[in-house]
């Protein structure tokens, strides 16, 4: 038995969460739900029961609660999660404020496991989880020299904004959250620029996968982020070179046996993962997996999965499921 809070509960990823924490098989006795004071009053369903959302305020966890799951964005963490986490609360955080921490762990259950130096435990960003469980058991079998990321991101990575602006682009207005149309185009830009001309997203997926798997400063990687319109499930193209050569058929076989993975590889029957099939499911999808002919011991990887349940929602409430097993 648990009590759970989720900070940020009416947004897109903690609707999420409140869903995903629904179908875990964690005994939850008491929930709360809690946003700013806009939405003080609203009543949400959790496993078919009404529970009111609370202001959340300095006092807002000064009660009994075991986990605290944060998706309230930077601000609100780096306020709110010392506080919890002073009461003896686990904090789960979605947000981006805490995650290069040196103390503060940085979790993909499939990959690695907290330490617990802190009680708050970083989510990591989107586009990185889903890009680690299948580097990890590679990692672990060839030992990776250097990865290039390419991302094609989902507009719902950008919150009810994204979607609005995909939705409305298609009816000719002007888009709110994005600079350009994101209706019909393109954006290589998630997050801001940062002065080497990389996005801040880009450097996530960067410095995340170096914490996330452990890897020194001989592995090297680097990552192109692009907005697509698409609604959900982030498409990741991987190029992977690893320091022992390897084969195709080892790769799909270790990736078929790895824990979080579908391997959708099939070729010849137009068989390979796509965002539409990886929607509303915690796993993540591999295929496309070829030798890149213009280099040694480097190899091609197609990864998608649902960016707000495996890339948000999902990933926090197994680092929850992880923590009770683990008692
Ligand atoms: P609210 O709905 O009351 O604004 P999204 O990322 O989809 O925009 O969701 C953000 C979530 O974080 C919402 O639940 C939002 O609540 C909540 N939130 C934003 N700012 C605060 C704040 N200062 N205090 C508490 N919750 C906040």
């Amino acid at each position: 038995m648990a009590n759970f809070a989720i900070v940020g509960a009416t947004g897109l990823v903690g609707t999420k969460m409140i869903e995903r924490l629904g179908e875990s098989k964690l005994e939850v006795d008491n929930i709360y739900l809690m946003a700013s004071s806009r939405s003080a009053g609203r009543v949400l369903q959790f496993r078919g029961q009404d529970v009111v959302v609370e202001e959340l305020t300095d006092r807002s966890f000064d009660k009994e609660i075991d986990y605290a799951i944060f998706s309230a964005g930077g601000d609100t963490s780096r306020k709110f999660a010392p506080i919890a986490e002073a009461r003896g609360i686990v904090v789960i955080d979605n947000s981006s404020a805490w995650r290069m921490e040196e103390d503060i762990d940085l979790i993909v259950p499939e990959c690695n496991e907290p330490k617990l130096k802190r009680k708050i435990i970083a989510n990591p960003n989107c586009s990185t989880i889903q890009s680690v469980v299948p580097l990890k058991p590679l990692h672990d079998a060839f030992g990776l020299k250097r990865v290039a990321y390419t991302t094609y991101q989902a507009v719902s990575g950008s919150g009810k904004g994204g979607i609005d602006d995909l939705v409305n682009g298609q009816n000719g207005q002007e888009p709110k959250k994005y600079p350009h149309p994101i209706y019909n185009n393109v954006l290589p830009h998630i997050d801001v620029f940062l002065e080497n001309g990389y996005t801040k997203e880009e450097m996530k997926m960067i410095d995340e996968t170096k914490k996330i798997l452990s890897l020194g400063d001989d592995v090297k990687i680097t990552a192109t982020c692009a907005r697509v319109p698409v609604l959900n499930s982030h498409s990741v193209d991987i190029n992977v070179t690893f320091k022992e050569d390897t084969s195709v058929e080892e790769i799909r076989k270790i990736l078929r046996d790895a824990p979080g993975l579908v391997l959708v590889d099939e070729p010849d029957k137009n068989a390979y993962p796509t965002p539409l099939e990886a929607s509303g499911s915690d796993e993540v999808y591999v295929g496309r997996i070829r030798r890149d002919i213009s280099q040694d011991n480097t190899f091609y990887i197609w990864c998608v999965a649902d960016n707000i349940r495996k890339g948000a929602a999902s990933n926090a409430v197994q680092i929850a499921e992880m923590l009770e097993a683990r008692k």
